[in-house]
């Protein structure tokens, strides 16, 4: 590729997975031939003959550099800075976690320019071989494997059900969430009906859409025909006009459950008897919510995440009586819409926000105990891999949000969550939400974008100058051991999902867990259950309840099983 393309431009595929359209991709010389895909078959056949005939393709063998910027960066003596450059950006994305793009760049780096063929391919073959067996490879190729497993199922298990097809959705609700499920359904040809109660409210939902495909317009993703084309698959609704002919119906209104009870059972009225109705919520019981639906077969969780466009979990949650149907056809409707769907069953958090409300609960302990808040994040994201810190994480989420479920966590799953004091002198400060409102335990400017950790914010939760001093290893067992406690308490004892792989796959895709450590539960098994439970009883005595190990884990050290 680099010989054909040019260094730069094939690094940029080679290193970071960049695709390129058909066309681009035989104007850079990959591709000999486009053709139409109603007359690709004749197209092959007709080009195969001229092979065979020996009318070879012209094709081009070399790449002739442009300009004198471009001659200077692919000629040996600007070559270096182009690598230097190319491994720059690798460290960044990757933080050095992941070994195949680097060896590809070494691989590159030495065999540029080779006359021998054969000895450049010798050298390519063994850095492969020596990337290929590691089990960084094992782990993303499981993965890889998961999401396959995923593209076959129909979400329930050992029946043979059909989905509902689904041509048209209702969203309720046009806020963050609901204009993002608009945007994310009408992307991929669904037509949406959104309703809200004022007229602003539903303008907000259709800029949210709007802006999203103005930018894939201005990036040429979209062609203006196909931007109108979507936009006009979106139409705004103050009542429930429209609503008959809808196939689903996504509820994303206000967190309460009286509200959303007597919401659901109010748009049940006005939509066809096999409408499948899904609630977006967050933290409250779908079977709860299901008692204002008149028919709760037809009710069924769909818990998105935020940003819905970036995010590609979607939660689906079974409730006591959602029937196989309506799961099959979320699961379903989930898949088109580009995303990865995870069935799970009622419960507290459901699974992902169960397993990460540890996380950030400890994250405010040893906040309390003198951490630097930016010292902690870099552990997690430069040490462990994970995407941001919990501090980062929890001002995305909203502090407001994090606090209000960690008390329904407190409510429902007992002493066992504990809450810090800083938590709640936390929630007593409604100015600090988080990014949402510019202001959280880091500060973000008017586009949204943090600049730095908030000072402030240790005086304002009654902390002296912090004075750091945790190790990373301490910082991230205390939330990752933690993490995998409840895990094996949702997976073994409440039975939350079905097997560790649609675990791991929620935890990879929800909370963006190190997909080169295969997951949260391949992690806890590479360390071993003896070793994450010896670890957790030390800190259970130096520090809490919350760290007591579970049953079921004590039961997998003692009998030296794993997850998997
Ligand atoms: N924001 C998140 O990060 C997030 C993530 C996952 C799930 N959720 C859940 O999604 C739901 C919506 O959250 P959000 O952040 O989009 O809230 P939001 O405040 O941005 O939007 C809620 C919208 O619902 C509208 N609304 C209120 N009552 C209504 C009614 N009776 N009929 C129609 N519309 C009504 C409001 O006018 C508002 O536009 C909540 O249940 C929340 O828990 C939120």
């Amino acid at each position: 590729m680099p010989r054909i393309m040019g260094l730069q431009s094939s690094l940029d595929i080679i290193l970071a997975g960049k695709s390129l359209d058909a066309k681009r991709a035989k104007k850079k010389g990959l591709v000999d031939v486009l053709a139409n895909p109603n007359t690709l078959e004749d197209e092959a056949l007709l080009f195969a003959q001229k092979m065979v005939e020996g009318k070879k393709p012209k094709r081009k063998k070399k790449y002739a550099p442009k300009g004198f910027m471009d001659s200077f960066l692919e000629s040996p003596l600007g070559r270096p800075l182009v690598f230097k450059k190319a491994r720059e950006a690798v460290m960044k994305n990757s933080k050095g976690f992941y070994p195949a793009p680097l060896k590809a760049l070494d691989v590159i780096k030495k065999t540029y320019n080779y006359s021998n063929r054969e000895r450049a391919l010798l050298v390519e073959a063994q850095g492969f071989c020596e990337v290929a067996v590691t089990e960084i490879s094992k782990h993303l190729i499981n993965l890889f494997y998961l999401l396959e497993d995923v593209k076959k199922q129909s979400g329930v298990p050992g029946v043979n059900v059909d989905p509902y097809p689904v041509n048209s959705i209702g969203v309720l609700g046009a806020g963050v969430m609901g204009g993002g499920i608009a945007y994310v359904a009408a992307d991929k040809g669904v037509f949406v009906r959104m309703k809200d109660i004022t007229n602003d409210a539903i303008a907000k939902g259709f800029d949210h859409a709007k802006s999203l495909w103005k930018k894939k317009l201005k990036r040429r993703r979209l062609t203006k025909y196909e931007f109108e084309n979507r936009m006009a698959r979106v139409s705004g609704t103050l009542d429930y006009s429209g609503f008959k002919g809808l196939d689903v119906v996504i509820e994303a209104i206000v967190e309460d459950m009286k509200i959303k009870q007597s919401v659901i059972g109010e748009t049940a009225k006005h939509c066809k008897d096999n409408c499948v109705i899904a609630t977006n919520t967050s933290s409250l019981s779908v079977t709860e919510m299901a008692k204002g639906h008149p028919n709760p077969k037809n009710f069924v969780g769909m818990h998105f995440f935020n940003p819905v466009d970036k995010m590609p979990l979607v939660e689906i949650i079974r409730g006591e009586h959602t029937s196989d149907e309506a799961v099959a056809t979320i699961y379903s409707l989930t898949k088109r819409m580009g995303k990865t769907p995870v069935v799970v069953k009622d419960g507290p958090g459901f699974l992902v926000n169960r397993l990460l409300l540890p996380l950030l609960a400890e994250a405010m302990f040893i906040l309390e105990e003198g951490a630097v808040i930016e010292e902690v994040d870099r552990y997690y994201t430069h040490n462990f891999g994970m995407p941001m810190g919990p501090f980062r994480l929890m001002d995305e989420v909203g502090l407001d949000v994090c606090i209000k479920v960690l008390k329904i966590f407190q409510e429902s799953l007992g002493e066992r969550i504990e809450v810090s004091e800083l938590s709640k002198k936390l929630a007593a400060n409604s100015e600090r939400l988080g990014r949402k409102n510019g202001k959280g335990f880091y500060l973000y400017d008017e586009r949204g974008r943090d600049t730095q950790v908030d000072e402030t914010v240790y005086a304002e939760l009654g902390l002296p100058k912090p004075k750091g001093g945790i190790s990373s290893k301490e910082a991230i067992e205390r939330g990752i051991l933690q993490m995998i406690n409840e895990a094996a308490r949702a997976l073994k004892e409440d039975k939350i999902c079905e097997t560790a792989g649609e675990c791991d796959l929620a935890m990879i895709m929800g909370t963006g867990f190190p997909p080169f450590r295969g997951g949260l539960l391949r992690y806890a098994d590479s360390l071993g259950a003896e070793y994450v439970v010896q670890q957790l009883e030390e800190y259970a005595q130096r520090l809490g309840i919350r760290f007591k190990p579970s049953e079921s884990l004590v039961a997998m050290a003692n009998n030296k099983t794993t997850f998997y």
